[in-house]
């Protein structure tokens, strides 16, 4: 857990200005037309309110996680970002879906190896227990895997980052948080320095009743 003095709440409407900007921020590869703005986190508020949360230090929020509940079949689980989010919209989401979607996982550079993306799991985790849900998936993007590209596949990387021979900046948090990589997904989103292919990562509910 932290060590930092760092409140998990709900997100608000008002909060969609500092959101936007620590989009950009946590996100400086990545094409802008993945990235949340303004009308994205009001939209995002306004549908599904439980699933959006920012991490706050003081008066200033520090991290961010936003999801939206769907339908998966895991055995085709090749999807693209933006047609999972509705491009960000969430109007897609299902009201009695199964399965919390990750659409967004952020802490600001200069707050993060803090545990603050690992508090803001905690409180998805919270919610899916509260609800019932049957897990968490994503689609996790693999910055590390760019300086190993010429000498093994996605698929190899991801299994060496499982078995913590190779670490990952955003691969290893999400596997110390429970998370397991259940394929890969090609051309997820476009990130002109990362790539565009991401891990499918899943998360099951332990207390997941059918
Ligand atoms: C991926 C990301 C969200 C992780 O956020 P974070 O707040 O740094 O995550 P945490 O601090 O919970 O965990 C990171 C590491 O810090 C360690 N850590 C946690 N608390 C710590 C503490 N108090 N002191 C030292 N280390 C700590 C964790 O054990 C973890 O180590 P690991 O990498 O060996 O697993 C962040 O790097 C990020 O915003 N990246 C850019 C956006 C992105 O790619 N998001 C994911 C999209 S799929």
């Amino acid at each position: 857990m932290t060590n930092l003095p760092v409140t998990i709440r709900q997100t608000r409407l008002e909060d969609a200005p500092e959101l936007e900007l620590l989009q950009q921020r946590c996100y400086p590869s990545l094409d802008p037309i993945h990235l949340f703005r303004h009308e994205h986190i009001v939209s995002q508020v306004t549908i599904f309110a439980a699933g959006q949360h920012v991490a706050v230090i003081g008066t200033q929020i520090v991290g961010m996680s936003s999801s939206l509940r769907l339908n998966i079949d895991l055995g085709h689980a090749q999807h693209a970002f933006d047609d999972m989010i509705a491009s960000g919209y969430f109007t897609n989401h299902i009201a009695h879906g199964e399965w919390l979607y990750g659409a967004d996982m952020s802490t600001l550079p200069e707050f993060r190896q803090r545990g603050i993306a690992s508090a803001l799991y905690a409180a998805r985790k919270v919610l899916i227990k509260t609800i019932n849900l049957r897990g968490m998936v994503g689609g996790g993007m693999v910055p590390g895997y760019r300086f190993h590209k010429a000498k093994m596949s996605l698929a190899e990387y991801a299994a060496k980052v499982a078995s913590g021979e190779l670490k990952d900046p955003t691969l290893t948090p999400q596997l110390r948080n429970g998370y397991t990589v259940r394929g890969i997904i090609h051309d997820y989103l476009h990130d002109a320095e990362l790539g565009n292919d991401a891990t499918l990562i899943v998360w099951d509910n332990p207390d997941y009743q059918a």
